[in-house]
């Protein structure tokens, strides 16, 4: 047995501190370590409630704890943050022992404020090093995009007396184009948000261009198997594609560039419901069991460059699609990758003008476009003219109000507008829309953004418009839109 004496001198002599609380809520006793880790004095402990020292924000959490050790007996590992004398506070991990027959609580607590902060620092320089891992995956791409757009264009230039090379050089800039937006729309979709921009209908074509285009130049072909009467899917375009070009590339980087990858579009009912599964099967390396676990983690790679977000975006994408991922894969035989896509109960949506001749017929009437950028304005006003629109250009939202009250007095139409939703220091779209709705009730207003992630682009019609446009956008894009809602 410990006498006395022994306790008396472990309680003085302790780094930890040591203290017996009473139900009353305050301090009973309290070792002399707790002036030396803190700064005030024992009788200063004492004279108020123990809650009063510490940290606002740890106080429910403390009385919730309390209950709780009343309730249930000890407790161990609880940290909150007492303030010391100086106006700093200290973190403090305790282990507690309630003794309800005396009303009091026996605590003992640790100072592990150092050990905090290097942990913290710790969990910064990781998720230092991984957005450096990923900014430099992302400038490397795009400055190789960047030299293709350069170098195309100024090949374009030189010979813009030969019509075909032109044509040749700005077709190579525009695919390099299309390759930037699907990146810039990757960090998109994995950033907060990344609301789906939906459309209903078959997906099978979607899927069969994306697996062509990812493996353009490659020795890998697919081989398809699509159900012919393949029931409809609300789904975003951009993004399903980005989902099948991340695992068709993963297949690809998998099988060293060689073989044959099954590619399977199938109406499903499982327990779950009713789904439309795209299947994406390799013969390649496979996934060990252990990786297998973290594959869907951001930044878990294998490969020597890679930056292990294809996975992850893809899993968030399809979850916003309220569908989900299922993968099985033996190591050396390959791996097969399942997506499942709620089949719509809704009518499909007929994309009149998604390819051919339609895009063709000349546009008529005067069309508002709001955007803060002038270079954004230029090539807008330049492609609206070529369809046969005319335009009349606003800076913000206030000079569209106004260009809308003049028209509206002079008893003009204005066939829709494009606003544009982020206008730094001036008034947005999305405040526009409502003024302008209250001068021209009947005129559609398209929401223009280069945020994808804004709630106003995925549900534009909650918001006054009648439907939105991601920037960048092409030709086909505007003339569509504005045939399908202003027509
Ligand atoms: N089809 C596959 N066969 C074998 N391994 C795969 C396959 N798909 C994914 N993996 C494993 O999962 C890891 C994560 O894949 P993910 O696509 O998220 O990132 P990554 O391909 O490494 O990098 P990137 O961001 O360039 O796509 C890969 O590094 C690889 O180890
Ligand atoms: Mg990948």
């Amino acid at each position: 047995m410990i006498s006395s004496i022994e306790s008396e001198r472990i309680f003085s002599y302790a780094l930890d501190l040591i203290c017996i609380v009473g139900f009353d809520g305050y301090f009973k006793t309290l070792n002399p370590s707790w002036e030396k880790t803190l700064g005030w004095s024992i009788n200063e402990l004492k004279s108020k409630p123990w809650l009063e020292f510490v940290h606002p924000d740890d106080r429910d959490r403390c009385i919730a704890r309390r209950k709780k050790i009343i309730e249930n007996g000890e407790l161990l590992q609880f940290e909150n943050r007492y303030i010391c004398k100086d106006g700093t506070y200290k973190w403090l991990n305790w282990s507690c022992h309630p003794f309800p027959d005396e009303d009091v609580i026996y605590g003992i607590a640790r100072d592990v404020t150092e050990e905090k902060i290097y942990r913290e620092e710790a969990f910064n320089n990781e998720k230092l090093k991984s957005l450096g891992t990923l900014a430099a995956g992302i400038a490397h791409d795009f400055n190789n995009l960047l030299a293709s757009l350069y170098g195309n264009i100024e090949m374009a230039q030189k010979n813009s007396d030969i019509k075909e090379k032109v044509e040749h050089y700005l077709g190579n800039a525009l695919e390099s184009f299309s390759s930037a937006r699907n990146l810039t729309s990757q960090l998109l979709t994995f950033s907060e948000g990344g609301a789906p921009v939906k459309k209903i209908g078959n997906i099978a074509e979607s899927v069969i261009n994306c697996c062509k285009f990812s493996l353009s130049g490659s020795n890998v072909a697919c081989e398809y198997d699509i159900d012919p009467d393949l029931k409809p899917v609300s789904y975003d375009p951009e993004q399903i594609s980005q989902v099948v070009q991340n695992l068709i590339v993963n297949s690809k980087q998998a099988m060293g560039d060689n073989g044959i990858i099954g590619v399977s579009v199938h109406n499903i009912k499982n327990g779950k419901g009713d789904f439309v599964r795209i299947t994406i099967a390799d013969s390649g390396e496979g996934i060990s069991e252990k990786n297998l676990e973290n594959i869907f983690d951001p930044f878990f790679t294998t490969k020597e460059g890679g930056s292990g977000l294809g996975l992850p975006t893809s899993h968030s994408i399809i979850k916003k699609h309220n569908g989900y991922i299922e993968v099985e894969s033996q190591e050396k035989v390959g791996t097969v990758f399942h997506i499942y896509l709620p089949v719509s109960e809704n009518v499909p949506d007929n994309d009149k003008v998604e390819n051919g001749q339609k895009s063709e017929t000349q546009g008529s009437g005067t069309i508002l476009v709001m955007d803060d950028q002038d270079a954004v304005r230029d090539i807008m006003k330049d492609m609206l003219e070529s369809l046969g629109y005319q335009v009349i250009e606003a800076y913000d939202g206030e000079h569209a109000i106004t260009i809308v009250e003049e028209m509206k007095l002079k008893g003009s139409l204005l066939r829709c507008a494009i606003f544009d939703l982020t206008v730094p220091g001036g008034m947005g779209g999305k405040d526009a829309v409502r003024k302008v709705k209250e001068i021209m009730p009947d005129m559609p207003v398209f929401a223009s953004s280069g945020y994808s992630s804004d709630p106003v682009m995925s549900e534009p019609e909650k918001h006054g418009f009648s439907a939105s446009l991601k920037k960048p956008f092409k030709l086909k894009d505007v003339h569509h839109i504005i045939e399908k809602f202003a027509g």
